[in-house]
């Protein structure tokens, strides 16, 4: 081992069914970025069966937010067990707690931001059509996430704004017409 430099961190942000997830496979497949998605995260911990995963499985059917120490240690399992250079982190942080627990445990912050930007009515049509639904993509679910994501997420954006680390995207159209807007900035970074 011995590599001990920091990875170059992207937290990729939007609400409900912006296409977070669909864009980070993308990015990661033609940047050569490890993909952590904090959901997902938290479904493989449920799947695991674990007296952790039975609290998250309630708290995520409702549509809140897992508490940070859990999802922050998770994460950072994650990326230490990934070891890769660069890394994409897909839904997080959700809330001002988050972020500020990242900071804390993984003492580092995020090289960019990625800020996926689409109406909800559009977030709503993709969230009920998805293939096979999640436990979370019923109508009432996903208005209780819309307004999480409002409430707790839009001021992690603007905090972020505010450091000059924010890059939005219009994440209308198309998932390709929204990764050529993708692409472009992910080429003129400096890797
Ligand atoms: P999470 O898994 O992060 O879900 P989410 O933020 O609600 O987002 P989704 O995964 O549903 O959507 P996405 O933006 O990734 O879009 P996708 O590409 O899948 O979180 C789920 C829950 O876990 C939270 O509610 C919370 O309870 C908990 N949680 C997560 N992170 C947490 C944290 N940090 N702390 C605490 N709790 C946390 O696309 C959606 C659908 O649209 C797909 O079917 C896709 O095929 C389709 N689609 C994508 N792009 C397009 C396009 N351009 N046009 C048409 N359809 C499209």
């Amino acid at each position: 081992g011995g590599d001990t430099q920091k990875p170059f961190i992207a937290f990729v942000l939007g609400g409900p069914g912006s296409g977070k997830g669909t864009q980070c496979t993308k990015i990661a497949s033609d940047f050569g970025f490890a993909h952590l998605s904090a959901g997902d995260i938290l479904r493989h911990e449920i799947a695991s069966g674990s007296e952790k995963g039975e609290l998250i499985l309630e708290i995520i059917k409702e549509g809140r937010i897992v508490p940070s120490e859990i999802t922050v240690e998770l994460i950072r399992k994650a990326m230490e067990m990934n070891n890769a250079k660069r890394v994409l982190i897909d839904g997080f942080p959700r809330c001002e707690e988050n972020r500020i627990a990242f900071e804390r445990i993984v003492g580092t912050e995020p090289d960019i931001v990625i800020f996926f930007d689409c109406p909800e009515d559009e977030m709503v049509k993709r969230l009920l059509g998805r293939n096979q639904g999640r436990v979370d993509d019923n109508i009432e679910t996903i208005k209780k996430r819309l307004k999480v994501f409002e409430s707790l997420n839009i001021p992690v954006v603007d905090y972020y704004s505010s450091r000059g680390k924010v890059h939005k995207i219009n994440a209308t159209g198309t998932a390709d017409e929204i990764f050529e807007a993708v692409r472009r900035l992910f080429s003129s970074l400096r890797l």
